[in-house]
């Protein structure tokens, strides 16, 4: 079902044909005149996100080693956590607005894919390395540093790769011959 490109999966159109009839969706669809709002929230969140765990990323990879690590991340992950939680519902209702508009472009799932190793990183962070244990950059913590800049800078590119497709005016005049 895919119109930008040769990248889909059944049982995901499957899904978004599902998504677009449920109650939910219609619920969701009365505030489509605000998509604007949604719009501005999501991708003011997702930049608040990507900037404070960018800070906290580059220190443990061991940049500004001078700053402690503790400080850096007191001030910095609630805007993390916060800008992941608004990003999330906000996508989620964008989504709702037209599903199957939104999840067929080319980047969604790997965006969605992204998304979900970078939350699984963060957590395997928290959960085997530590904060304590990171304030003197070793192997570990900077892989891990290294592959959730890596992350959520795939996930922005995912996402604007998304925003910038268009049916090109060839394939529409190869369709209408
Ligand atoms: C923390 C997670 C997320 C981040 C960092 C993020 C980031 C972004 C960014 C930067 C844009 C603007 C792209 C552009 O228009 O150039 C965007 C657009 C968008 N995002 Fe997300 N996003 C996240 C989660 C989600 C989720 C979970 C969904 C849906 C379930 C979603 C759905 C959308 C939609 C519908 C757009 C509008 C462009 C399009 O049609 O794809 N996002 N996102």
């Amino acid at each position: 079902m895919n119109p930008y490109s040769d990248f889909s999966f059944p049982w995901f159109d499957a899904f978004l044909l599902w998504l677009s009839g449920t109650e939910l969706r219609a619920f969701f669809y009365r505030f489509e005149d605000f998509d604007w709002l949604f719009v501005f929230a999501h991708v003011a969140s997702a930049a608040v996100l990507l900037g404070s765990i960018l800070i906290v990323d580059l220190r443990i990879i061991g940049v500004t080693r001078e700053i402690s690590l503790r400080k850096l991340a007191v001030l910095a992950l609630p805007w993390s956590v916060g800008g992941a939680i608004v990003a999330l519902l906000s996508g989620a209702v964008m989504l709702l607005f037209d599903p199957i508009a939104v999840g067929v472009h080319t980047y969604f799932l790997p965006k969605m894919a992204l998304i979900l190793l970078g939350l699984l990183n963060a957590l395997a962070f928290h959960r085997f390395i530590n904060l304590e244990a990171a304030e003197t950059p070793n192997a570990g913590a900077r892989f891990a540093g290294a592959l959730s800049i890596a992350l959520w800078v795939g996930v922005f590119l995912c996402a604007s790769l998304n925003g910038a497709e268009r049916i090109s005016s060839t394939s529409h005049a190869e369709l209408s011959r």
